[in-house]
């Protein structure tokens, strides 16, 4: 699916999807709130914000910036921001895959289940690691593909279905991370069944290459 045909669908998916996918996602944005660690005044990054599901989760000491590609989605957003009277937070529509941002803007990034979204996945991890400052976080929740032979053809035979849905079921981790300039920290399942994983990563962009072998 193109970026213009999952921006239509999540602006149909607006109306219901706290309904849908707010209970069903949230272990993982617990995780990613309680793993954060951000410090007063950093700058926060979530990339495919969605309804705002997680911005109470945030400290009001940061600055939030929220950027998604469905205008519905935004607008949900938008409510959540105004009645829970943040004033700390900035929505705007872009696309992960080329962000409007100048270099290291951010201090943290978050990603909570949009990797599977994005058409270019590595283009917009890549455009994450940009924005994000050299050594700062990138946390990214996800369901990723079961090392289980038998649940990983499961994944891949549901995954055209998926995709008409607006998601892909059959994104390996090492698929996501190969060439990305990040260090993953730790790698936690979350919640129900372990389905769901929290990648803590370091963004490791100026980091030496290590000598060839
Ligand atoms: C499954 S929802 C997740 C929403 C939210 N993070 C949550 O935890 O509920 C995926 C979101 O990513 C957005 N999205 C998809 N492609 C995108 C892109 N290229 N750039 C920015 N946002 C995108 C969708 O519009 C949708 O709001």
């Amino acid at each position: 699916m193109d970026a213009r045909s999952i921006e239509r669908v999540y602006d149909r998916y607006a109306r219901f999807y706290d309904r849908v996918f707010g209970g069903v996602f949230e272990p993982g944005r617990v995780a990613a709130a309680e793993g954060l660690e951000v410090r007063p005044g950093d700058r926060v990054l979530e990339v495919g914000i969605g309804t705002g599901l997680a911005l109470a989760r945030y400290p009001k000491s940061c600055q939030l910036v929220g950027i998604d590609v469905s205008e519905g989605m935004l607008t949900r957003a938008a409510r959540q921001v105004q009645s829970l009277g943040l004033r700390n937070v900035q929505l705007l529509r872009m696309d992960a895959q080329a962000m409007a941002f100048a270099d290291d803007t951010f201090d943290v990034v978050v990603a909570a289940y949009v990797m599977t979204v994005i058409p270019d996945f590595r283009r917009a991890l890549g455009e994450m690691a940009r924005v994000c400052r050299p050594g700062g976080r990138i946390l990214i929740i996800n369901h990723f593909t079961n090392r289980n032979r038998l649940v990983r053809m499961v994944e891949r035979a549901i995954s055209p279905v998926c995709e008409r849905l607006g998601w892909r079921s059959d994104l390996a981790i090492d698929d996501l991370l190969v060439g990305a300039p990040l260090r993953l920290v730790r790698n936690t399942r979350l919640a129900p069944l372990g389905m769901w994983h929290l990648l803590d990563c370091v963004n490791a962009k100026c980091d030496a290459p290590s000598p060839a072998a």
